[in-house]
């Protein structure tokens, strides 16, 4: 009777056990779900760990490299324990952490493991602890540790059975956390990259595409700063051309030797280099650095290159947290240095291609005012003026250009007007004016022919126009008047009062800027007046 009694205790025990483990094993699924806030799932972990085991405190640590850190802390010292970085290997949590082997010590002072420096500090009698790793196949991810067990008991082989559960969900939850991550970054680096080729076949403005494109790189990357060095041809020196981060400001002034340096030598060699710590790296030039107040701590450099061709270089700098750069990093910035590579020879070829345009159009233009002593180099500082004022305005590059042509080929066409009328040293007839008087349109009809240029005409027909409508040819008035046509007309009057004509002299500076506010409202635009009057004071012109 009295064995049966006792075999259906021990069957109700072993049940009770059983629920016991069920209840747990819900209420981490439960928990471990909300991988996204992994903060939080440690933390709720550990409450269930340090309740089920009746425990008075515990925490979990996770490893990075040769450390381990305190990620969750519960217990009546908990707060002092946030942030606590212990070495691989020391005390019995570093110990489990290294070895990958549990730990159940009744008597931690008798452990040859024991670290009681930490409990000192804190002010915190360990008498008893639980410590097990949590692996991830062989690999230690961390530890979970549980101190004091309540009234005075001792820890026994089931609070260690109940604690695997945990360990077993910690491992696969942070696993999960990893995936989730990596997933992520996978998700970024690919998005980055499908915006990168977009983003080169769009107008942007080559500094403010690179721009947008390593500062989204430098997000990617994990990186605390990112810049790109173009080559100086002249000079054989590395220039910023974009410099993103915390002292990118300060950094554009620098320029750095040939040779000299990671950035150097990556433009020497042609290489990728990846230098996880600079104070280790002999090729390191801390010049930047003592200008700029910045502390490189590591770096990863690809050379920009064209057909074989080093152009420039790309740098992202400081991994952020304890990690450096790795070979994903890598890939995915050779792969972004390619396309900036690209973008940088398209802005040249542009460039190259716009200026070439630009000086025939200038050539042009000085032939047709080479027979005319007064008005000779006036197409070049009315362009001049609209460019300032346009600049000033803030408007996008593209825009500026637009005015600059507009500017350079405004008198155009007065290619088509007789010589006797154009050089006439007295005032004109009515008549003679009335055929001055076309050559906005004579320019537009001139050009017509020539599609890219299409974008300039609005600044050509309409320079001649006045706020008032009594200007020419449509008598345009206001707003009506495109602004470009407002900005050439100010440059216009302004050089016209200022230079000789054949009848009569030049006008004082202060006269002109007096008649360009007295016929503001009427014939000027007053805003871009006062632009324009503001922008003469800055430069002096
Ligand atoms: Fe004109
Ligand atoms: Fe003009």
């Amino acid at each position: 009777m009295e064995s049966a009694n006792d075999e259906l205790l021990q069957k109700e025990a072993e049940l009770n056990n059983l629920r016991l483990r069920l209840k747990v094993l819900e209420r981490v699924t439960e928990v471990a779900a909300n991988i996204e806030d992994m903060k939080r799932v440690l933390s709720q972990l550990l409450d269930l760990a340090v309740e089920i085991t009746s425990s008075e405190a515990g925490s979990i640590l996770l490893r990075h490299g040769d450390y381990i850190t305190i990620e969750a802390a519960e217990g009546p010292k908990a707060n002092l324990l946030t942030d606590l970085k212990l070495p691989l290997g020391s005390g019995i949590a570093g110990w489990v952490a290294k070895t990958g082997v549990s730990l159940l010590s009744n008597n931690v002072k008798k452990d040859e493991h024991w670290d009681s420096r930490i409990a000192e500090a804190i002010q915190y009698e360990t008498k008893n602890i639980l410590c097990l790793p949590i692996k991830s196949g062989i690999e230690v991810l961390g530890v979970l540790e549980l101190i004091n067990k309540r009234n005075n008991k001792d820890f026994v082989q089931d609070d260690l059975d109940i604690s695997l559960i945990f360990t077993s969900f910690l491992a696969q939850t942070l696993e999960n956390s990893r995936l989730l991550r990596e997933m992520n970054d996978r998700i970024k680096e690919l998005s980055i990259l499908i915006e990168t080729s977009t983003l080169i076949g769009s107008t942007l403005d080559l500094k403010q595409l690179l721009h947008i494109i390593m500062d989204k790189l430098k997000e990617v990357m994990r990186a605390e700063a990112s810049s790109i060095f173009q080559i100086d041809e002249v000079t054989n020196e590395l220039f910023f051309l974009v410099a993103t981060g915390e002292k990118g400001q300060e950094a554009k002034e620098i320029r750095v030797p040939w040779g000299k340096g990671i950035v150097g030598w990556t433009a020497e060699k042609g290489e990728i280099l990846n230098v996880p710590d600079v104070t280790k790296d002999k090729r390191f030039f801390i010049g930047v650095d003592e200008k700029t107040k910045w502390k490189t701590r590591s770096i990863l450099a690809v050379p920009l290159k064209i057909k074989g061709k080093i152009i420039g270089v790309a740098e992202v700098l400081n991994k952020i947290g304890d990690e450096s750069f790795d070979e994903r990093d890598e890939k995915i910035f050779e792969a972004i240095g390619k396309q900036a590579a690209i973008a940088i020879d398209n802005a040249r070829l542009y460039t190259d291609l716009s200026e070439l345009f630009k000086s025939s159009i200038r050539a042009l233009v000085n032939a047709v005012e080479a027979k005319d002593k007064y008005t000779r180099g006036h197409t070049e500082r009315v362009t001049e003026y609209s460019v300032i004022i346009a600049k000033e305005l803030g408007l996008l590059p593209a825009e500026i250009e637009r005015i600059e042509l507009s500017g350079l080929l405004h008198d155009i066409g007065k290619i088509g007007i007789p010589d006797r009328i154009l050089l006439k040293p007295g005032k004109l007839t009515n008549e003679e004016f009335e055929v001055v008087k076309e050559h906005p349109v004579r320019a537009v009809k001139m050009l017509k022919p020539i599609k890219q240029l299409s974008t300039v005409f609005d600044g050509i027909q309409y320079h001649h126009e006045k706020l008032d409508g009594t200007g020419y040819p449509e008598g345009l008035k206001g707003d009506t008047i495109p602004l470009v046509a407002r900005i050439i007309t100010i440059g216009d009057a302004f050089d016209a009062m200022t230079t000789d004509r054949p009848y009569r002299d030049a006008l004082a500076k202060e006269e002109a800027i007096r008649r360009l506010k007295q016929d503001s409202h009427t014939q000027f635009d007053p805003e871009l007046v006062e632009v324009f009057l503001k922008c003469l004071e800055k430069v002096a012109l």
